[in-house]
């Protein structure tokens, strides 16, 4: 575990915009800071940073957080890996204890299964070009493909020697334990419980995360029998999730940010011979079709991508349907073919990286014109078909959020379908409004999550048991804002906020459960002598908690200085009469739960048959609207609002 010295080290070098800054693009405005949100597509920047609390809040998507929050949404760290993040930034050396080997491994399951696929590819890699086997075979072919020794080397990749058991048993010897061998998929049991290796004679790409470290790998074979497949890739475990990993990204993400353009091609073939030919902003999406969460990856760095594609007609009608989800996210995709029998590999080492690059340039077309050239070269002469095509191309155009942009697509498209421009708007509209429901849908969701972060004085009317709970969320909100506050009241002094309240709901039940979990952590915390405050819920290890506290934090009165002048919406300031803004929040509670109690007594009456249990409930029933009435006199008396 990292130390907590470390830890304070850590988050006090912390300055939350710079790190930020890394990904998204902030404007300051006002006190804050505010972008486009990383996590939703969206035209207008609804992200926001507050540099004096050190939190974010993206209203998009409802994320909100600490820097270390932001790496572990954003970057899918845990929440070591986002402190080592910081901690390497900031030039900061961690401490960290030694746990029982236990207690680590259950904490760090995911550093285990890391730690194994880095010593499975150094193996590999030590295998190819150290034993002879690996150099007869995986080296030669290498070489074979134009390879160089430092490309080799930069992209790590390896050899696994044509027996049954040559890494597995190695491993076991080194000390690696069974289970994470087999969960990487490196290893697989056998019927007897012993384990083989997954991958034999082949060469090995491993596959690196965005921060560079191994999480998987796909190993090539060599031999040309049609029966065994080309590439065996590691299956999905907890830390190679398909879907979400881009071959080569590590070594490209540089590049693409200064290049502002991705290229996307389609093999590890052929990543490493263009990233070789000096041309280094490549990825590759690894055999499955491209996913939203890789094209997100992507347009984090750029918002262009140019897919370079070999020339066979099936391969370019499967992709289509990437391509759309490409401009479904707002990004522009261009698209490159290479000649008959040639893809980028074997076309940068024919041409070599002057001419290949100028290729690239002289020959990307922009994607909608090139679907519709595709499609209509299909149709011919059929209006049938040409119709069907029309209607495709539009809806590509369809989902380009920029209208300026859609406006160009659909006049140049009339123009290669020879129709009228008037028709394609028309065609295009009524798409529109179809998505615009769906849309409106989802807007109106959004909106719901957003009044439901909202603090309670500002709601409009609620369900009895929503504005319950908002009753215990508003304690909530108060201790991590004034918990550590002085109180300096007539009548009650020399004691803090917190302490106040948690004594003063010592017979209140909390019954939402996350309400109910920070309550008894900040109780906890008292009794150890701690008073909690606000960084210590932000930074707060438990998502649960800091999620609870950012979302108490950063709601669009407190973050948006805008909010009041744009929206006329007046939020009296509660601490100008603090005596009554957490009295207030106390005894509302308490006369709901008083008020709670008294409903159940009143259905318990409705059924009571007998005369005795009547009137033992109706003595509960007078006792309970007695201390309900002093509850609201004392309201009464102190609140004003
Ligand atoms: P290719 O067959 O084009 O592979 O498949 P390649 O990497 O260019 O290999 P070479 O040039 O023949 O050596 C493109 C990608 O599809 C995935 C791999 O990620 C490959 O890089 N693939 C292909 C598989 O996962 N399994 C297969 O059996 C074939
Ligand atoms: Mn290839």
């Amino acid at each position: 575990m990292i130390t907590k010295p470390t830890v304070d080290k850590i988050m006090e070098a912390t300055d939350i915009v710079e790190v930020i800054g890394e990904f998204v693009t902030l404007k300051k405005r006002g006190a804050n800071y505010v972008g486009l949100s990383p996590f939703a597509n969206e035209k207008t920047p609804s992200f926001t940073v507050s540099p004096a609390k050190g939190i974010f809040k993206d209203f998009s998507s409802g994320l909100g957080g600490s820097a270390v929050t932001f790496l572990m949404e954003h970057e899918k760290f845990n929440y070591p890996e986002a402190l080592k993040w910081l901690a390497k930034k900031y030039s900061i050396d961690v401490e960290e204890t030694n746990d029982q080997p236990e207690d680590r491994e259950a904490e760090n399951h995911r550093e285990s299964l890391l730690i194994v696929t880095g010593y499975a590819a150094k193996f590999f890699h030590e295998s190819l070009l150290e034993t002879d086997e690996g150099k007869a075979i995986g080296l030669s072919y290498f070489k074979e493909r134009g390879f160089s020794n430092e490309t080799i080397k930069k992209f790590e990749l390896g050899y696994s020697p044509d027996q049954w058991e040559a890494f597995s048993a190695k491993a076991i010897k080194d000390g690696y334990q069974q289970e994470f061998l087999e969960e990487t998929g490196l290893s697989v049991k056998r019927d007897n419980g012993t384990l083989y290796d997954r991958y034999r004679g082949r060469v090995m790409f491993p596959i690196h995360s965005f921060t560079g470290r191994v999480i998987a790998f796909g190993g090539r074979t060599l031999k040309s029998d049609k029966s065994v497949p080309k590439y065996v890739n590691s299956p999905e475990s907890e830390i190679y999730h398909k879907s979400s990993v881009l071959y080569g990204l590590f070594f490209a993400k540089k590049a693409i940010r200064d290049e502002d353009n991705c290229l996307l091609v389609e093999g590890y073939a052929d990543v490493i011979s263009v990233h070789q030919a000096g041309i280094e902003n490549v990825v590759a999406s690894s055999g499955t079709s491209l996913t939203v969460e890789q094209i997100r990856m992507i347009g984090r760095l750029t918002k262009n991508i140019t897919m370079l594609y070999d020339g066979d007609a099936a391969g370019i009608k499967a992709s289509l349907r990437g391509m759309d989800l490409i401009l479904e996210e707002g990004l522009n995709v261009k698209i490159v073919s290479f000649p008959e029998g040639h893809d980028p590999d074997s076309y940068v080492r024919k041409l070599g990286s002057t001419a290949f690059k100028t290729y690239v340039e002289e020959n990307k077309k922009d994607f909608i014109l090139f679907k519709t050239n595709v499609l209509l070269k299909d149709a011919g002469k059929d209006p049938l078909k040409r119709a069907e095509v029309i209607r495709e191309v539009v809806e590509s155009i369809a989902k380009i959020p920029d209208s300026i942009k859609a406006s160009v697509f659909l006049s140049e498209c009339s123009q290669i379908l020879q129709i009228e421009e008037r028709s394609l708007i028309t065609e295009l509209n009524k798409m529109r409004a179809a998505k615009g429901k769906k849309d409106y849908q989802q807007h109106q969701n959004a909106r719901q999550a957003e009044q439901e972060a909202a603090p309670a004085y500002a709601e409009p009317e609620r369900k009895p048991e929503e504005q319950y709970e908002s009753q215990e969320k508003e304690i909530v909100r108060l201790l991590v804002t004034y918990g550590n506050r002085v109180i300096n009241w007539d009548g009650i002094a020399n004691t803090y906020i917190g302490p106040f309240m948690i004594a003063e709901l010592n017979d209140v039940e909390f019954e939402h459960p996350d309400c109910k979990a920070f309550v008894k952590l900040y109780h906890d915390e008292l009794d150890n002598g701690n008073l909690p405050e606000e960084q210590f819920f932000i930074h707060h290890p438990e998502r649960l908690i800091a999620d609870m506290a950012v979302s108490m934090l950063s709601t669009r009165y407190e973050l948006s200085e805008n909010w009041l002048g744009m929206h006329k919406i007046y939020v009296p300031d509660e601490t100008q009469n603090m005596k009554a803004t957490i009295l207030g929040a106390i005894f509302h509670l308490k006369k709901q739960k008083v008020g709670k109690i008294l409903e159940n007594i009143r259905t318990q009456l409705q059924t009571a048959e007998a005369e005795a249990d009547q009137e033992i409930l109706m003595n509960q029933y007078l006792h309970m609207k007695k201390v309900e009435k002093s509850i609201s006199d004392f309201l009464g008396s102190v609140i004003l609002k």
